[in-house]
């Protein structure tokens, strides 16, 4: 594990909402769908260290997340996850009178006001052929904060594949959810990146196990699993590390147009990031281009044509994972929406990630 680790698990939550409301910026430039154009209005504003998120609001995406890690924390610490997947669909259900001006997805919006948490199994819903947005992508980074440990991962794919699916029952939907999660549990763990790509390969066959021993619309899930697994398995050839240790290759030529081009490229309507596959994939696009670098993980996995603030709130949660505040202007994240409650929460899941005889 890293050295200061709650420190990197606050910023985990807090750089995340930060990624969000930058990549938001009240819905200007997550519906911007030109990229030159947002880095032109950024440099106008003089550059990323110079705003302060003050009254920038974080979008769905956070709310969502908070409601996954609060459930998570509620949950306690060792969870029956019947309990756990009560909690979650009550806060999905609760957190949708908190979306007025945060553009939350259609999905997410219908199928989280049809939960029915008092009931068992109120939080199943049917499989969705059209459930492979980032709705569930977005929100279940905590997931790999709860449960980091190598021995954990069977935790980690059952509760980032059920939380996913609450909304999004399709494979692209909550397979996002599971590579969220996934690789946040990486960056606690400081696995280096280009190994992330592999590890979700060799995790996808246990997703798929799991999914069978559940019983629950399996023929259509298995109907439709092959897109996600297909569209990443490219992804990596592409950057060359499939092998999970050769260092990434881009283009000589990746600026900001290349990159939405490319961004768009690997989407499934177009509007690159907006599904379960892309939105992870172009966030850990940003992680690989940027090292240490804040701005430079802003300027790719924030600030693009496509749906800029979900690829933004899962690129900033992996890299405060990593990094922890480090080299990050004060005026970025000092005042952001709800920083005391992703403080807390935060704080809340690094004490349930320990062995009890630590804590
Ligand atoms: N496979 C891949 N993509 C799909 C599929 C599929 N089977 N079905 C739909 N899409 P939406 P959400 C794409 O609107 O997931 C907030 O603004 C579809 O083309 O249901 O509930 C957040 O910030 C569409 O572009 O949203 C996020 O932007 C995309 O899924 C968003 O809402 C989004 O589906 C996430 O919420
Ligand atoms: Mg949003």
């Amino acid at each position: 594990m890293c050295s200061s680790l709650l420190e990197n698990y606050k910023a985990a939550m807090v750089l995340s909402a930060v990624g969000d409301a930058l990549g938001f910026k009240n819905g200007e430039w997550e519906f911007l769908l030109c990229g030159k154009e947002i880095h032109a209005q950024l440099a106008k504003m003089g550059g990323l260290g110079k705003i302060s998120v003050a009254g920038w609001p974080v979008s769905d995406d956070t709310v969502m997340h908070l409601a996954t890690a609060e459930a998570l924390a509620e949950a306690g610490r060792d969870p029956d996850f019947m309990h756990l997947y009560a909690l979650i669909a009550r806060n999905y259900k609760d957190c949708m009178k908190d979306m007025n001006g945060r553009a939350p997805g259609a999905t997410c919006m219908s199928n989280a006001r049809r939960l029915k948490p008092n009931e068992p199994d109120g939080w199943k819903i049917p499989f969705n052929k059209s459930g492979g947005g980032c709705g569930a992508a977005m929100r279940s980074m905590c997931i790999g904060l709860r449960f980091p440990h190598p021995e954990q991962l069977d935790s980690l794919i059952e509760v980032s594949i059920e939380s996913g699916r609450m909304t999004h029952h399709h494979p692209t939907g909550y397979l996002g959810s599971l590579a969220s999660a996934l690789f946040t549990s990486y960056a606690v763990n400081c696995k280096p990146p280009q190994g992330w790509g592999k590890g979700l390969m060799t995790v996808l066959p246990r997703a798929k196990d799991y999914i069978q021993k559940s019983a629950c619309f399996v023929e259509e899930n298995l109907q439709h699993w092959n897109y996600f697994e297909t569209q990443w398995k490219e992804y990596l050839e592409i950057r060359g590390i499939s092998d999970g240790e050769s260092p990434p290759s881009f283009p000589a030529k990746y600026g900001v147009k290349q990159r939405d081009e490319f961004y768009t490229s690997v989407s499934y309507s177009n509007w690159g990031g907006s599904s379960g596959h892309d939105a992870p994939m172009i966030a850990y696009d940003a992680i690989l281009g940027s090292g240490n670098n804040w701005t430079e993980l802003a300027h790719r996995g924030f600030f693009h044509g496509g749906d800029s603030d979900s690829t933004a709130t899962i690129a900033a949660c992996w890299w405060g994972a990593m990094h922890g505040f480090q080299g990050v202007s004060i005026n970025n994240y000092r005042d952001i929406e709800y920083r005391n409650r992703l403080e807390k929460i935060a704080e809340d899941l690094y004490h349930l990630s320990l062995p009890e005889k630590l804590d």
